[in-house]
């Protein structure tokens, strides 16, 4: 069997119907390939309809937790199904004359989404690997230092500070902002950069704080850093790590729009590729800054390969992540993009009218992405998770001191389970 589908519809047998919905998608730049029915006309909503229905979601649910672990569409599903059973009809085989293909293959895939050369990316297992893969295999000097903000993830944390134990480096952590409700762009970048000495060596940054909501202005932190670099020795340049666990799958940029030198995500919350599945990029400007810690599997090409850590693997589920990809240049990065923030607003704009509600994401759409932090009054954030499970509206709380409640829609959610929400939240005043 060939694996190498362009088109989820084709391949999920989806027929006409579906494969003109999606071809049809108001403003997808893709045209639709030859063998594609376009069919009449559909309504924006159709469009959704549909994305949704790629989804196997409980449909007594209103899943807004899905920055945790996602749920599948078809093409994915079906994709993990396939090789599981090429796989254990005839493993040793299947995998020796595929492995190498179906690697590149889903290197191709993620590549073309980030926008990059596939001999720049690596597969992993989830940001976490990423991170520390990157981290662990920096060259740093014990006189040099490691900026990382006070909202950053426990994985970057911890790898740094695994790191520092090891090199000698320090590990600095900083706040970006005075206030969350007062946040700017300015504040971000000026704070971040006036913390940069001369022996700062790498700075961290979160794209999308899962604390908060705060999407961090990452590609006006990487240019200022682009010019200090412009006077440093190569072993002096400072590098901008980024965990874009929240951005990648719900914002419309490719890594050229970041300009970042590390860039690392799982692939399995927004992307809604299989679980276990991470992707890491490396700036050519500065992979040579980062060598491999565990030994590679494939002896793919690049930096990439070379980062791409071995031992057997779930092979189902790393070369179905290249399905992921493909959905989501399906239904357009933009499009995506457009009905997070709008399902986002939708939820921000209601609590704000709350007066039970303290709202932590800020409105603004260069600050925020899709997901929604608040808290509200009399109620601790476990407590209001709680509630709201009673009533099938699937919330988290998260981790972090203090905590708070979160929301966070997808492409499966409608404007309509946005109400529904609200109106349990308003009930809780
Ligand atoms: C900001 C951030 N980074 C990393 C992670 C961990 O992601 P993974 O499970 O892919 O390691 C999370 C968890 O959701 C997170 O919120």
């Amino acid at each position: 069997m060939t694996w190498n589908r362009r088109n989820f519809l084709a391949f999920t047998g989806l027929g006409a119907l579906a494969t003109g919905v999606l071809a049809n998608l108001k403003g997808c730049a893709e045209e639709p390939a030859a063998n594609q029915v376009v069919v009449q006309q559909t309504t924006d909503n159709d469009d959704w309809a549909e994305v949704r229905n790629q989804f196997v979601l409980d449909q007594d649910y209103i899943h807004l937790a899905g920055l945790l672990i996602t749920s599948h569409p078809t093409p994915v599903r079906e994709a993990i199904d396939q090789y599981r059973q090429e796989l254990d009809d005839n493993p040793a085989v299947y995998l020796e004359e595929n492995n190498t293909r179906l690697e590149a293959e889903t290197r191709q895939a993620a590549a073309d989404y980030l926008g990059v050369q596939s001999n720049e990316v690596a597969l992993t297992d989830s940001t976490t690997m990423g991170i520390a893969l990157a981290i662990a295999g920096m060259q740093i000097r014990s006189d040099q230092e490691m900026l990382t903000a006070r909202y950053d993830y426990y994985s970057t944390h911890e790898s740094l500070r695994y790191k520092a134990n090891r090199t000698g480096a320090t590990m600095r952590k900083i706040p970006l902002y005075e206030t969350i409700h007062q946040v700017s762009e300015d504040e971000i970048v000026d704070t971040s950069i006036g913390e940069v000495r001369s022996q700062t060596r790498l700075v961290t940054a979160t794209w999308v704080h899962s604390s908060t909501g705060l999407k961090v202005p990452v590609r006006r932190i990487a240019d200022r850093l682009e010019q200090i670099n412009g006077a440093r020795e190569e072993s002096d340049r400072v590098l901008l790590l980024v965990d874009g666990v929240h951005g990648l799958g719900v914002e419309d940029a490719t890594m050229n729009d970041l300009n970042c030198d590390f860039f690392m995500a799982g692939t399995h919350k927004w992307m809604f590729a299989p679980r276990g599945t991470g992707i890491l990029w490396g700036n050519p400007r500065s992979q040579a800054a980062v060598s491999p810690t565990i030994p590679t599997f494939t002896r793919g090409a690049g930096w990439g390969g070379r980062m791409t850590p071995g031992g057997f693997k779930p092979f189902e589920h790393l070369w179905a992540m290249a399905e992921a990809f493909r959905f989501h240049q399906q239904i357009g990065r933009s499009r995506v993009s457009d009905r997070i923030h709008s399902l986002s607003r939708q939820l921000k704009e209601g609590l704000a009218q709350m007066p039970h509600i303290t709202l932590y994401t800020p409105m603004e759409e260069n600050l925020s992405a899709g997901i929604v932090c608040f808290d509200v009054d009399g109620f601790g954030p476990r407590q209001v998770v709680d509630r709201l499970r009673q009533q099938n509206i699937v919330a988290s709380d998260t981790p972090y001191s203090p905590s708070h409640v979160r929301l966070t829609p997808g492409v499966y959610n409608t404007p309509e389970e946005m109400d529904r929400a609200l109106s349990a939240i308003r009930d809780l005043g």
